[in-house]
C-alpha cells in the first residue's frame, strides 16, 4: 500500500462532508416507478430490437475483435452509417464507443491548433455536457461561454471576436440532459453561418424522441449542424453514439480521432440492435406524443404544487431544490417510497442548483404519475 492512498479517502471525505459525495443506487429493479432512466422509448426490451441482437450474436459472435482500421469493420456498421448519413440529411456518419469517447475525441480532433493553422475560438454553451469540457481540457483550448441558450449573448460575443483570423466554433446541446430544455437550432445555425463558425452540437437527449422521425433537432430543414452526434444509450435503448457529418471531416476523423483509431469497435451485437432501434424511430410517433403529453402534464401539477422545474419543456423535468443536501433527502424519501428519480449536484449543474432530474419515458402512465405525485407532497 502507498503512504498516499488516504489522500483519496480524505477527497471523498470531504466531498461526503459538503453533501456532494456520489455512491452507487441501489439495484434498479424493484421500483414502483422509475424516473431515473434515459430509455425514454422503452427500446431497451423492445422485442424486435432484442431480436436482432440475438440473431447478431449467433452471426457475428459476441465482440467486433478489433478496431474498425484493423479486423473490427463489417458491413453491417457501414450499412448503420448509411443509413444514419440519410436520415441526419448528412453526407457521411460514423459510429463510435459511447458518447463520451465521442464528444471528448472527436471535437479534441477538430480543434487541433497545428491542423487548423492557429487556435480556435471556441464559443459554449454554458450548461454543456461534462464530455463536451474533457475535449476542451484535451485540447488546452480555453472555452468563450455564452449564457445558456441565449442567443442574443452568443452573438455579441461572435461580433466582438468578428475580426479575428481564428476559426471558430460553437459547441452545444439541442436538448439539455440536466434541464430538459430545447436549443433554438435554426437561429443558431444561422447565426453560425453568418459568422463563418463551425457548428457542433449534441444530440444525445434528441435522438429517439425530437425533430423529423424521431432523428434529432439538426434533421429539420435549416438545422443541419457542420457535425451534429447522439448517443445510442437513451432513447435507443442501448449503447454507443454516431456523428452525422461532411465526408471530409469523416475522413478527417478516420485519421486522427484518438477514440475511434485506437478503441476496439462497438459489438457487433449491439451495432444490429441500435440499427433495428434506429429503424424504428419512424413507427414510433404515438409513443413520442403520449411522452410529451405526459411530461407537459407532469410540468403543470408539479408547477401547481410550486416546485421550480426551471427552462424545461421536453420529456426531462428538473426539480430545482438548490440546496444539495435537502436533494439528497429528497431522493431517499422518494426511493423509499418506491420512486426511483436522480439526485443531481455540483458540479454536474451550477452551484444553488442541485435538483431532482425525472426522465420520463412513454411506458410512464398514469399510476406511475400518481405514484410520484403522491410521493412529492410528502416532500
Ligand atoms: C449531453 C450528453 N452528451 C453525451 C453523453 C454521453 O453519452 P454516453 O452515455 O453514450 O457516453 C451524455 C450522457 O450522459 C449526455 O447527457
Amino acid at each position: 500500500m502507498t503512504a498516499f492512498l488516504h489522500l483519496y479517502e480524505h477527497h471523498v471525505a470531504r466531498l461526503a462532508e459538503q453533501g456532494l459525495r456520489r455512491q452507487l443506487p441501489p439495484p434498479s429493479d424493484r421500483w414502483l416507478a422509475d424516473f431515473s432512466s434515459n430509455d425514454y422509448l422503452g427500446l431497451s426490451r423492445h422485442p424486435e430490437v432484442l431480436a436482432a441482437a440475438h440473431q447478431a450474436i449467433d452471426e457475428y459472435g459476441l465482440g467486433a475483435t478489433g478496431s474498425r482500421l484493423l479486423s473490427g469493420n463489417l458491413a453491417l456498421y457501414e450499412a448503420f452509417e448509411a443509413r444514419i448519413a440519410q436520415d441526419k440529411q448528412a453526407e457521411s456518419a460514423l459510429i463510435l464507443g459511447s458518447g463520451y469517447q465521442t464528444n471528448a475525441t472527436v471535437l479534441a480532433a477538430l480543434m487541433n491548433p497545428k491542423v487548423l493553422g492557429a487556435e480556435p475560438l471556441v464559443f459554449t454553451d454554458r450548461l454543456n455536457h461534462a464530455s463536451l469540457h474533457h475535449a476542451f481540457k484535451v485540447a488546452g483550448i480555453r472555452q468563450i461561454r455564452f449564457r445558456h441558450a441565449d442567443l442574443d449573448h452568443l452573438r455579441e460575443l461572435l461580433d466582438k471576436h468578428a475580426n479575428s483570423p481564428q476559426p471558430k466554433f460553437i459547441v452545444a446541446e439541442t436538448v439539455f440532459g440536466m434541464d430538459g430544455d430545447v436549443m433554438d437550432v435554426a437561429a443558431l445555425v444561422s447565426l453560425a453561418r453568418q459568422h463563418d463558425a463551425f457548428v457542433y452540437l449534441d444530440e444525445a437527449h434528441a435522438t429517439g424522441v425530437m425533430g423529423p422521425q424521431g432523428y434529432g433537432l439538426t434533421a429539420a430543414p435549416g438545422c443541419h449542424a457542420d457535425l451534429a452526434m447522439g448517443t445510442f444509450s437513451k432513447a435507443l435503448g442501448g449503447s454507443g453514439a454516431y456523428v452525422a457529418c461532411s465526408y471530409a471531416v469523416k475522413d478527417y476523423l478516420l485519421n486522427t480521432c484518438t477514440g475511434f483509431i485506437y478503441s476496439t469497435a462497438l459489438s457487433p451485437v449491439v451495432v444490429a440492435a441500435m440499427l433495428k432501434a434506429w429503424e424504428l424511430l419512424p413507427t414510433l410517433e404515438a409513443e413520442r406524443q403520449r411522452l410529451m403529453q405526459t411530461a407537459e402534464g407532469l410540468r403543470q401539477r408539479l408547477q401547481q404544487m410550486g416546485f421550480d422545474t426551471g427552462a424545461s419543456t421536453t420529456h426531462i423535468l428538473p426539480i430545482i431544490l438548490g440546496d444539495e443536501t435537502r436533494t439528497l433527502q429528497a431522493r431517499d424519501k422518494l426511493q423509499q417510497a418506491g420512486i426511483n428519480v436522480s439526485a443531481v449536484r455540483p458540479p454536474t449543474v451550477p452551484a444553488q442548483t442541485a435538483r431532482l432530474r425525472l426522465a420520463l419515458n412513454s411506458g410512464h402512465t398514469a399510476e406511475h404519475i400518481d405514484a410520484l405525485l403522491q410521493a412529492l407532497a410528502t416532500l
